[in-house]
């Protein structure tokens, strides 16, 4: 990695140790949930955390662990944290760091988190957000629908798109399109505007081809 300049060398070796240890948890994930999108969660974060503040290596730490027990893809470690906790505590975190981290993880889920309570918490929900938005986000939205067998768009979606047909196309409506307004952050909310932009106009070009607008 080496580009964490304003981390110690031994965190910059914690958070590759992490790495490798979350591609092995995520390996079987196809619905977008693996270990690079944890890598780019905390990519986001860094890039937040540069102009917001805040402790960077929990936030780094907090950002890479934030999926490893999401009630989806393991439900089983889900209200214990397991997976997150025995990485904490196979690299010696503090108890409270462990804690401080664990409570963020908990906070940031977009449908069953409480309020981010810290700056830190705020930051990594705003870096997970951006990752369902702009290029990568549309590519995820589709992964995670074939996954669970969620179709891309059906008919009503057309009819307006106001969402709620449990379709990939009906998910923009229901929860991507939301997501810059709940942004916490001054730069998050700023990066969301940006890529809500490029969904927009990717679902006019999307619903110009299957309503043959163009021809
Ligand atoms: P995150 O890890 O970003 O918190 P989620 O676990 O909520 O995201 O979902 C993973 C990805 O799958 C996201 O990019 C999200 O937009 C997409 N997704 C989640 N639920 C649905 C759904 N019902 N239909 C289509 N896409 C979905
Ligand atoms: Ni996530």
């Amino acid at each position: 990695m080496g580009d964490f300049l304003k981390l110690d060398c031994d965190k910059e070796i914690i958070l590759e140790s992490i790495i490798i240890d979350i591609k092995a948890l995520t390996a079987d994930d196809f619905s977008g949930h693996d270990f690079m999108h944890s890598f780019r969660v905390m990519k986001n974060a860094e890039m937040i955390c540069e102009k917001e503040g805040g402790n960077l290596f929990l936030i780094l730490i907090a950002s890479l662990l934030h999926d490893v027990d999401d009630k989806k893809i393991s439900p089983l470690t889900f209200c214990d944290k397991t997976n997150a906790r025995n990485l904490l505590l196979k690299y010696n975190f503090n108890q409270y760091d462990t804690e401080f981290v664990l409570k963020i993880i908990d906070s940031i889920s977009f449908s069953h988190g409480s309020e981010p309570d810290s700056l830190e918490a705020r930051i990594v929900q705003d870096a997970d957000r951006l990752d369902a938005l702009g290029a990568i986000g549309i590519a995820r939205c589709f992964a995670y629908s074939g996954n669970k067998s969620i179709a891309i768009y059906n008919k009503d979606d057309l009819s307006g798109c106001t969402g709620g047909s449990d379709t990939a196309i009906s998910h923009f409506y229901d929860k991507l399109f939301k997501l810059s307004g709940l942004m916490k952050t001054e730069s998050g909310r700023r990066i969301a505007e940006k890529r809500t932009d490029f969904i927009k106009l990717y679902l006019d070009e999307f619903l110009s081809e299957i309503e043959y607008k163009d021809l």
